[in-house]
């Protein structure tokens, strides 16, 4: 997988940076060009973000899934799968609004079939990413190379950016994702409680399970 250059790998920089300069020059064309050679997902960054936008946005999305991923884990192991279902519930949506605040942005996770109708339902745009990641899901591409960029018009003519991260159903999802009949009574039965309305049930390992989505508003001084 292509990576994106860091401070580490200084003639990727400085590599972007001539780049960058040439996009400047000659619009968007040349950007995205010059992605294509130097960050994954290349063909789908838009013009006119910064390196240091896309490396924001990918930190804000892998921080939510590595801190949930670590807490369920944690209170699987500790207190069993029944309790962990009070991980998602509550500490889902506050490590989302602590990322949100630290950074300025809104961010959540959103599901492909939800289980929690109040927080989990994609919008218009956010929908539009996950069936762009089944696509290249089908069509073969890594789960860990789905990204989704886009740079719109927001309010009062700010630029806003609207970053998908596909999540993608592992093992341990299946324990409260998977089929019916492979969960355990009381877990099934705390999940139906506490979510009636819950459709996030029957994913195989490997499917799309939805994405984290981050939306910030952009500088607008370039
Ligand atoms: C212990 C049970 C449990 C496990 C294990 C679990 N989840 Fe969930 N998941 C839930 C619950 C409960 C919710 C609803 C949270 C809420 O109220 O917002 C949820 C919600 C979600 C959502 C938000 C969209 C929706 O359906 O509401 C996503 C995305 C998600 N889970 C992905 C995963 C992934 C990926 C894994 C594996 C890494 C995983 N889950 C493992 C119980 C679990």
């Amino acid at each position: 997988m292509l990576t994106m250059p860091t401070r580490a790998n200084p003639a990727a920089t400085d590599a972007l940076k001539i780049n960058r300069l040439l996009g400047a020059l000659l619009g968007g064309v040349a950007l995205s060009a010059v992605l294509s050679a130097g960050l994954a997902q290349a063909d789908t960054v838009p013009a006119g973000l910064t390196a240091a936008e896309v490396e924001s946005a990918r930190g804000i999305a892998s921080a939510l899934v590595n801190q949930l991923g670590q807490a369920l884990k944690t209170s699987i192991t500790n207190d069993g799968p029944v309790a962990a279902v009070g991980v998602c519930k509550d500490v889902a949506p506050s490590i989302a609004a602590n990322l949100s605040s630290q950074h300025g942005a809104q961010v959540k996770r959103v599901g492909t079939r939800v289980r929690n109708p109040n927080a989990g339902v994609p919008n218009g745009w956010q929908k539009e990413a996950l069936s762009e990641f089944d696509l290249r899901l089908a069509q073969g591409e890594k789960p860990a190379d789905l990204e989704y960029w886009r740079v719109v018009e927001g309010p009062q003519g700010k630029r806003e950016l609207r970053f998908a991260k596909a999540i993608v159903t592992q093992q341990l999802c299946l324990t409260c994702h998977g089929k019916p009949e492979d969960i355990p009574a009381p877990l099934l039965e705390k999940i139906r409680t506490e979510y009636p309305q819950d459709e996030a049930i029957g994913y195989r390992v490997g499917q799309l399970r939805g994405a984290v989505v981050v939306t910030r508003a952009l500088g607008s001084d370039r």
